[in-house]
Parts: C-alpha cells; structure tokens; sequence
C-alpha cells in the first residue's frame, strides 16, 4: 500500500497541478505521487472558480489517488481530504478552522483552503481520481474579488509560515482519513461533523442546479450529501451547490434548534 507523498515530483510554474497529476494517472503513475508546483497560472476551483496562485505564497499540490470505491460514493474523498486540512491547520498551526460543505476551509469566516478532486470513471469504479489542495500559506494581501473573504495561515498566526512547513504534516493526516474513507466512510462523515459548524442547526441557503434552496442543516447522509429541512419539514440531500449562511432580518430569531 504505496503512502501518500512518497513520491514528490516539485515543480516551478504549471497550468494547474491538476492537470500534471492527471496526465501522470493516464499514463500510469502509481497511488501517492504527489505534484507540487511554486505557481499555477490557471488554478482551478470547483464550478468554474478559478484559484490564486501567486508564486512561493501558496501550497499548491496534487495527489494521484486510485481509489477502490464506486462513483456514487466518491464524495467522500472530498470530505476526508477537507477534515485532513482542517487537522492540520489546527494541530500544526494552533488554528480554530471550520469547514463549509463540501470543501472550503475557512478561519474567522474566511477561506484559507480548498480542494478540488476530480476523477475518471470506468463503468460504475472510480479509475483514478486527483486530489487537488490550495492551501493560502504566505499571503499578506489578496487580488481585490477575493480580498474581503480570503485569508491566509500566515495574516492568521502573524508567524512567518512558508509552504513547505505545511505540506509534511498535512500529508500525514491525509494519509490517515484517505485509508479512512476506503475502510470506514461513517468515521470521515462524523468527524467532519464533528469539524464543522454549518452541519446541523444551520440557517443556510444553498444554490442549486435546480435553484435556491433553503432550510436548516441536518447533518451529513452517509454518501457525504448534506441534509438540509425545509420549512415544509422535508428534507432534502444536497448533493452540489453552493451554501451560505441565510441573513436573519432584525428581529428574527437566528437560533434554529
Ligand atoms: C475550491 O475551493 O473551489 C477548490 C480550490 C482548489 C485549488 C487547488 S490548488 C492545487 C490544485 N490545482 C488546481 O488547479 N486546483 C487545486
């Protein structure tokens, strides 16, 4: 069982490690090697956001994973990898991290982390999937669409952080929820609720494919959907889109439990 990272491939400047790690799975790279790049120059996010690079400031990585889990259950690679960073922000680094469903790691309300897993399918298996973690390491400041919600493990800690005193123990605690989310998916899901402050009593409106939705979290299914009711006391499992926090109008109650 090859460890995660004990393959390092570093590199200067790419598209995105996304792509190198892809093209390494296609040709046959073996589970755990790990891209690194110093810069891309078309980070990626999920649906279409795209992702700050700036050269030495991030860690910007990438795993080639060939996990033996059918597709329909896939989430749960996401969710391992969002509790692997949240550990590790507060283990390594004495930060209190929440995680917004499905994959955004967030310090005092702001993003500090994002993962991108993106895979190949063969028939109902999973071929190969890569892991793709941004993690705002040395960032002092952010381009002006990002600067009110971004922040970065060095603007939180005021300690000098560089990205490679990130990546050695994060790969330790990745190694331990991904083993985890082949062997017992239930453990991810409840620690990530565990983590999170969005899992259940949560006013939160979501976007949707088929439109805004909103209600108050329930907590996860077992397939990593977060449950949300609506007010009809239906509950609904969300399997993508995009969740905030629904504003409470003065006057309005915001405990929701
Ligand atoms: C998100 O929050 O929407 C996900 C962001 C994922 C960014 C990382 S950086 C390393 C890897 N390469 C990419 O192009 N994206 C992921």
């Amino acid at each position: 069982m090859p460890t995660l990272g004990s393959t390092i491939l570093r590199l200067e400047s790419v598209t995105s490690t996304n792509d190198i790690a892809r093209d390494l799975a296609v040709s046959g790279s073996p589970e755990g090697c790990c891209v690194v790049a110093k810069e891309q120059t078309a980070g990626r996010g999920r649906q279409g956001h795209s992702w700050s690079s700036p050269p030495g400031e991030g860690l910007y990585f990438s795993l080639v994973l060939r996990p033996t889990l059918k597709a329909a259950d896939s989430a749960v690679l996401t969710l391992a990898a969002a509790v692997a960073v949240a550990e590790t922000l507060k283990g390594a680094f004495q930060l209190q991290p929440d995680i917004k469903w499905p994959n955004d790691l967030l310090v005092s309300g702001r993003k500090v982390s994002g993962i991108l897993v993106e895979s190949a399918i063969e028939g109902d298996r999973l071929q190969y999937a890569v892991m793709g973690i941004g993690i705002n390491v040395a960032q002092s400041s952010f381009p002006s669409d990002i600067v009110q919600s971004a922040t970065s493990i060095t603007l939180e800690t005021s300690r000098a952080i560089l990205p490679d005193d990130v990546l050695n123990p994060l790969l330790e605690r990745l190694e331990h929820w991904y083993r985890a989310a082949l062997s017992q998916p239930k453990n991810v899901i409840a620690r990530w609720e565990q983590l999170s402050s969005y899992a259940r009593g949560c006013d939160v409106r979501v976007e949707s494919s088929s439109g805004p939705i909103h209600g108050v979290t329930r907590g996860l299914s077992p397939g990593g959907a977060l449950i949300v009711e609506l007010a009809s006391g239906q509950l609904k499992e969300i399997v993508s889109g995009e969740v905030s926090l629904r504003a409470v109008r003065p006057g309005q109650l915001s405990a929701v439990e």
